[in-house]
């Protein structure tokens, strides 16, 4: 049984471009500026795939012929772009569902406990949509995705889907072991993470390959991990074969 399978929340696109463009994507001889597109594209392709249960109602439309039946999508969607690599994904959501609010969510991942820190919240009081689509490319130990939820539930969030480039199996399991009415949509799950808490194989780091910051050996996604940070990875590692 795949992770799929085992997860009715999990939906692993099989569209045969999402697998062309991912490859591309994962590609190490893959430019910056291809990388954007890449994601873009690729965004484009899994919003298509996570918002095809989004509800409408019907309007009546007047053609150049005649009048007729038509819909329009009736909830209020949310973009949640986590900053920074999510905002690559941004564009090609507005494009599907130009109506959409786009609240931007600060978080980034402590290097050497891997928990996520927040950093950046604007959200007014009371929740001013129906439907939040979380953009982040990479879902890794899923502690930034899993916060992110715990966010835009208190906020009020109904409902809260997941939309990602690659996810590991531990992040599979975090998100979905604290938020289980949480669908996740990605093009692909990988084998693990690695000591350092990345993705396996992964694409490496997606924000610093979207905006090219490459700031050396030291902090690419290979380079050795301290002790506190492989007992992290082996944890998550242990609760998931616990759960199989
Ligand atoms: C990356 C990624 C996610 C997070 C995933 O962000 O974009 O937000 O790591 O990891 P997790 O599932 O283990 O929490 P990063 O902290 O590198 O920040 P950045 O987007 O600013 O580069
Ligand atoms: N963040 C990334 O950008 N890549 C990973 O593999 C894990 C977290």
């Amino acid at each position: 049984m795949d992770a799929a399978q085992r997860n009715p929340t999990l939906h692993v696109s099989a569209h045969p471009l999402v697998a062309h463009k991912l490859a591309i994507l994962r590609d190490t001889g893959t430019d910056t500026k291809k990388f954007r597109e890449l994601v873009r594209e690729l965004t484009w392709l899994l919003g298509y795939e996570a918002m095809a249960d989004l509800a409408t109602r019907g309007r009546r439309v007047q053609t150049p012929l005649e009048e007729t039946d038509g819909a329009e999508v009736d909830p209020e969607v949310g973009l949640v772009p986590v900053l920074r690599a999510g905002l690559g994904m941004v564009d090609a959501m507005l494009e599907l569902i130009p109506t959409a609010q786009v609240w931007h969510i600060g978080l980034y991942r402590d290097e050497r406990t891997l928990k996520p820190v927040e950093y950046y919240n604007k959200l007014p009081d009371a929740a001013t949509v129906q439907v939040c689509l979380i953009l982040d490319p990479m879902l890794a130990t899923g502690g930034s995705a899993a916060a992110t939820v715990d966010i835009l539930k208190a906020w009020g969030a109904a409902r809260i889907k997941q939309v990602s480039l690659i996810a590991a199996p531990e992040g599979v399991a975090t998100l979905s072991g604290a938020h289980p009415d949480v669908d996740i949509h990605v093009a692909a799950v990988d084998r693990e993470l690695n000591e350092r808490g990345y993705i396996v194989p992964g694409l490496g780091d997606a924000g610093d390959r979207q905006f090219g910051t490459f700031a050396g050996p030291a902090s690419e996604p290979g380079h050795a991990a301290g002790d506190e940070t492989a007992e992290v990875v082996r944890r998550l590692q242990r609760d998931l074969a616990g759960r199989s």
